[in-house]
């Protein structure tokens, strides 16, 4: 099986070697004000109490009509939350705070350049703004309840703006990380089918004010190729008034979002009143195969979820400044940078930059300004904040209460430094473990009631009852402390609907594994393969092991090994190509990536370079190969297959193990030797 043998190769390597370690304790003095200190919480939420447990998350929210049903099964597994609701994201985030918080940040930006300042955006002025962007939407783009809008957009105060705006009027946003080449964002728009892309001039990344705007051509002239006409594109300027980008705007098609928001002056649109499984945003994330799945992701049970893990577990109150250093373009920044914070009516900032830049205190002296007490983060930039300045947190006054990891596992030693040097040996910590197919958390510790354990997520957080398989389909018993297939056994309200416009690729790919009748519309049968191996400890803390699947984790961020592998296949040299993931000190992971050429083809370095810029021109930078390796030929089995489990092994300086077996085990001291010779 293909599956197992990337398994193998790395994702599990380095969780499965720590040892379990030692509880932390949270403060008495964060326990004193935590959200969350009732210990019946667990029984409440237990699966005896199951579905109407998330009434308790819903009723954080205001809905126009209550729901008749809370949970649906009746289109298993499609899972319907609380239908019959009526609710607007929009109405939840921003107006229902107006009374009593309208003086209130709700979003701190801070630009990446020193000299440009803070700016703090009320939550009045949040409502003015977006509402007249709503009306630029629906009287200048025509823009209804349930049409699909494209954005492609950095980290500005318009990214959240742009997505309110959608929310208020129904429409289904689909943000694409802006780091993401055109191509790229083409795929989305086309798989979407927007004929809307929102998107900005330019942005500033460790100092560079980049050209955006270009691939907003790029996309709109490869998504017209694959049948999918863009009729505008609109253009906010990161600097007013000013265009920051080298390429024309089109006439006709493009238009500066900010112009026509003048025309807009003082306009008040009215929430459209949407029914609670309406689905609000797709995000698209990487799978098994090379084309990206948009997850559907609800109104009514997304905002709930989100509200009710951002006040419990992130514990999050109206009064708090939370700063989630995540960019909007993910999952984390759409559930914890801007529904469920702002749900809640917190302070939630924005950050456009690169926390190391311009030096390693960025994000600490950032911290102190604000005065932020929650912050949220991924290992990668831990890792990177630890070894640029491991001492920088102490020289600046700020105090955090709360803190979370999210991402990937997080190694104990760093942790350590997360807890003791960021944190000052007082903010509580939370390990999230989730995916953006989830909506929000699975696994947890709750940090008014649970201790920390350094590399563990955690118990399932309320309402999740995570379950490991293995791979026969036994249930191991819980706490064997073996790894296996984690899977969660019931629904919950995060959990995204389907896969937009590919229902049969959702049921194979999350429900089909271990679904124990697919007539079914009972939910326990059919538990959710998540798609990580995990163990679980007695204590009930799951510790995250790492991918079953073709994915690779970079940074945080998922690749599908799949996609790289397409991307390069586009060059007309290549025949093969294999993508493995390598273990990287900072982001993680990294991928290798080996071809093999066509018959006659010679390897030189200008090829191996435009292999190279294919993978960052069809995905991004992001994708970017440590290293393209051109192989005389792949070790394969003696049926044909790709050993990636070998080509992994070398490229993480691993023993190759038994090769004998292969059609050509010769092939594998050729490339063990190539790869001892670059030196890296
Ligand atoms: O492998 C798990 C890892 O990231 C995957 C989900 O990636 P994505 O959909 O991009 O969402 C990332 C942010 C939620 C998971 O399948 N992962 C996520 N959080 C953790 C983690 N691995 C270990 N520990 C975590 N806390």
């Amino acid at each position: 099986m293909a599956e197992k043998e990337v398994v193998e190769t790395s994702e599990a390597q380095i969780a499965v070697h720590w040892a379990e370690e030692e509880y932390f304790h949270p403060s008495k003095e964060f326990i004193a004000q935590a959200n969350m200190t009732d210990p019946d919480v667990i029984d409440r939420f237990s699966l005896d109490n199951f579905p109407n447990c998330f009434k308790e998350y819903a009723d954080i929210l205001d809905w126009y009509e209550y729901w008749h049903t809370t949970l649906d099964t009746s289109d298993a597994p499609c899972w319907k939350w609380f239908v019959g609701g009526k609710i607007n994201a929009c109405y939840n985030c921003v107006d229902r705070h107006l009374p009593k918080y309208k003086n209130k940040t709700a979003i701190h930006f801070v630009p990446e350049p020193l000299e440009e300042g803070y700016q703090h955006i009320t939550y009045q002025e949040l409502y003015v703004r977006v509402n007249e962007f709503a009306a630029v939407l629906k009287d200048v783009c025509g823009l209804k309840a349930g049409d699909r809008v494209t954005l492609h957009m950095p980290m500005i105060p318009e990214l959240p703006i742009t997505m309110l705006a959608c929310a208020r009027l129904g429409v289904i946003h689909s943000q694409v990380f802006g780091g993401f080449s055109g191509r790229a964002c083409a795929d989305r728009i086309v798989d979407s089918g927007s004929n809307v892309l929102i998107t900005a001039d330019a942005y500033y990344r460790s100092g560079t004010l980049i050209d955006h705007k270009q691939n907003a051509d790029i996309a709109v002239d490869l998504a017209a190729k694959d049948g999918q006409k863009v009729d505008k594109v609109l253009i906010w300027q990161r600097y007013p008034g000013k265009y920051s980008a080298e390429t024309p705007m089109v006439d006709g098609r493009d238009y500066f979002a900010n112009d026509l928001v003048k025309d807009k002056y003082g306009a008040r649109v009215e929430p459209e009143r949407m029914p609670a499984e309406a689905p609000l945003f797709l995000m698209y994330t990487s799978g098994t195969t090379g084309k990206p799945k948009g997850c559907q992701h609800s109104t009514g049970g997304f905002l709930a979820y989100t509200a009710g893990t951002s006040k419990y577990v992130q514990d999050i109150h109206p009064e708090d400044v939370y700063w989630c250093m995540a960019d909007i373009g993910w999952i984390t920044g759409h559930s914890y940078i801007v529904y469920g914070p702002l749900a809640l009516a917190a302070s939630t900032v924005i950050f456009e930059g690169v926390p190391t830049y311009p030096d390693a205190g960025r994000a600490w002296r950032i911290a102190q300004d604000l005065d932020v007490n929650i912050f949220h983060t991924a290992p990668t930039a831990i890792r990177a904040l630890r070894k640029i300045g491991p001492d920088e947190p102490k020289k600046y006054n700020y105090s955090f209460k709360h803190m979370t990891t999210v991402g990937e596992p997080i190694e104990p030693a760093v942790w350590r430094w997360y807890y003791d040097e960021v944190g000052k040996g007082k903010a509580a910590i939370v390990d999230t473990w989730w995916q953006t197919e989830t909506g929000g958390f699975l696994c947890s510790t709750l940090p008014g009631l649970n201790p920390m354990k350094p590399g563990s997520a955690g118990p399932g957080v309320p309402g999740i009852h995570p379950i490991i398989y293995d791979d026969a389909g036994e249930i191991l018993p819980q706490g064997a402390g073996k790894a296996g297939n984690i899977c969660i056994q019931n629904p919950w309200p995060g959990a995204f609907q389907t896969i937009w416009g590919d229902r049969d690729r959702y049921v194979e790919t999350y429900y089909a594994r271990y679904c124990k009748d697919p007539k079914s519309k009972d939910w326990r049968d059919w538990p959710y393969l998540t798609g990580d191996a995990a163990v679980e400890a007695p204590d009930g803390y799951f510790r995250i092991l790492g991918r079953i699947d073709d994915v690779i984790n970079v940074s945080g961020h998922r690749l599908g090994t799949k996609e790289i592998e397409s991307a390069s296949l586009v060059v007309e040299e290549v025949a093969e190509a294999a993508v493995v993931p390598v273990n990287h000190e900072i982001k993680g992971k990294v991928p290798d990536l080996y071809i093999a050429l066509k018959p006659g083809i010679a390897a030189t370095e200008a090829l191996e370079q435009k292999i190279n810029d294919a993978v960052c021109e069809q995905i991004g930078k992001i994708a970017k190969p440590r290293k393209v390796w051109i192989v005389t030929d792949m070790p394969k089995t003696r049926s044909g297959k790709i050993m990636r489990r070998v080509l992994g092994a070398i490229s993480n300086k691993l023993d190759v193990g038994d090769v004998m077996t292969l059609a050509n085990p010769e092939i594998v001291e050729e490339i063990k030797k190539m790869n001892d010779e670059s030196g890296i």
